[in-house]
């Protein structure tokens, strides 16, 4: 954070805002409608995603003083491996609607700081490509748990070839939310085939688009297109030619979305089938979006190794308890047994500060890097992921604490 200071003393404006809601303004003013639509956006009237944030605001913090914190260590052991603060990228899907180098640019970002970076089944680029860039930076692959056992077995396989450390389930996305905004605008990111590159790059998957791609289509010619899927191709057309011109020229696309939005999530899935995913990765597992302590209770019971404390940043159930809310509970629940993470919410330093007091390991962000990558490529999500561990640092020295193991709830009014 000092050299953040220096810069600021010298007259260096720093990449993008540090003010999160000047940060957020600035991304809105840069992004397309539909890109904001899908990344600000949330469920419903957006009601989690407000709750997300306000939960940080009710807790205070009561600093210490006349303690030596010359000497301050941010750093953190997760699954055997330290990493150098408490804060995780969170995985994100279709970032090629906000960045044109997309997930390549966030993982530098992540490997310049030595951040764990966690790789989203809905990622843009392939994510062979995606671990090229982290090189031996950390990494863990977030999954959706298909349909298709071949495309399950297939994603882990390929992540553990990558190098992933841990395998990240989750688990509130098996039927996507009710995305006002998206809806709004005829946009459906998926369904206009964007973020399904990991899809589209796997064995497994391939063979599913090729048998339904041989497949004569039943029921006459298709039919006309709506208006909201035309202005949803107008604007692809505006912010991804490159895409447009693919999904032209080859005519495996359309079956390609057609067989994701078939296979993308699985509905029935039951705790039983854990046990697959267990037989096939000795990697830790860590299941994401969980918010009740008998879910948590549920899931020591079938052997998982984390878990993530998390609504989606409010973008599944419109309603849902915000996520620093629902942390304490699954805290109290798990005892210490497995690390607890926790996102939703996150927009600064002394909110880490904060969940970690509550009982979290460590923080997952998710839009505030997002917009960084928006407005800077790889310097701005990494500068905004910076911003957030200088806080961090800064909080901690001003509240007496010079480890992450001293911050309690000791800390909290
Ligand atoms: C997400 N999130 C998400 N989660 C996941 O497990 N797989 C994914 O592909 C995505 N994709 C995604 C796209 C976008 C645009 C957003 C904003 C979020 C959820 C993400 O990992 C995280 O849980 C939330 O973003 C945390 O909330 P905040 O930090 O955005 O408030």
């Amino acid at each position: 954070q000092s050299r953040i200071y220096r810069a600021g003393v010298l007259g260096h404006r720093p990449d993008v805002p540090v003010e999160p809601e000047a940060l957020e303004a600035a991304a809105h003013r840069r992004m397309s409608r539909t890109a904001w639509a899908y990344v600000a956006g949330s469920a419903g009237r957006q009601r989690t995603a407000q709750a997300n944030v306000d939960a940080f605001d009710r807790h205070r913090l009561v600093p210490r003083v006349l303690v030596d914190v010359e000497e301050r260590d941010t750093s953190v052991e997760l699954f055997g491996r330290r990493i150098p603060a408490p804060l995780l990228f969170a995985p994100v899907g279709v970032l090629e609607t906000v960045h044109r180098e997309a997930d390549v640019a966030a993982a530098r970002a992540a490997r310049t700081l030595g951040l764990p970076f966690v790789v989203s089944s809905q990622g843009s680029v392939p994510m062979e490509r995606t671990a090229a860039e982290l090189g031996g930076s950390p990494h863990w692959f977030q999954l959706y748990w298909s349909k298709d056992d071949d495309v399950v077995d297939s994603f882990v396989e390929r992540a553990v070839a990558t190098g992933a450390e841990a395998v990240v389930v989750t688990l509130d996305t098996h039927v996507l939310g009710w995305r006002t905004r998206d809806l709004d605008l005829g946009y459906l990111p998926f369904a206009r085939g964007l973020g399904i590159a990991q899809y589209t790059s796997d064995p497994a998957f391939r063979r599913l688009v090729e048998r339904r791609a041989a497949t004569p289509r039943s029921g006459g010619p298709a039919p006309r297109p709506t208006p909201a899927a035309v202005r949803a191709l107008v604007s692809i057309a505006r912010h991804h030619p490159g895409r447009l011109r693919d999904n032209l020229r080859s005519p495996l696309p359309r079956a390609a979305v057609e067989t994701f939005l078939d296979v993308f999530s699985r509905s029935t899935l039951t705790w039983d089938d854990l046990a697959r995913l267990r037989s096939r990765t000795s990697l830790p597992i860590v299941l994401k979006g969980v918010q009740d302590p008998r879910d948590a209770a549920l899931a020591l019971d079938h052997g998982v190794d984390g878990l993530v404390v998390s609504n989606h940043g409010g973008r599944q159930v419109d309603g849902a308890v915000a996520s620093l809310d629902a942390l304490p509970g699954v805290v109290e629940r798990v005892d210490g047994r497995v690390p607890v993470l926790v996102d939703s919410g996150v927009r600064g330093g002394a909110d880490v500060v904060k969940a970690l007091a509550l009982g979290a390991r460590a923080v997952l962000v998710g839009r505030p890097w997002v917009y960084g990558l928006a407005l800077a490529g790889a310097d701005g999500a990494r500068a905004v992921m910076e911003h957030v561990w200088a806080e961090l640092d800064l909080t901690m020295a001003l509240c007496g604490v010079r480890s992450i193991d001293e911050i309690g709830p000791g800390l909290l009014a």
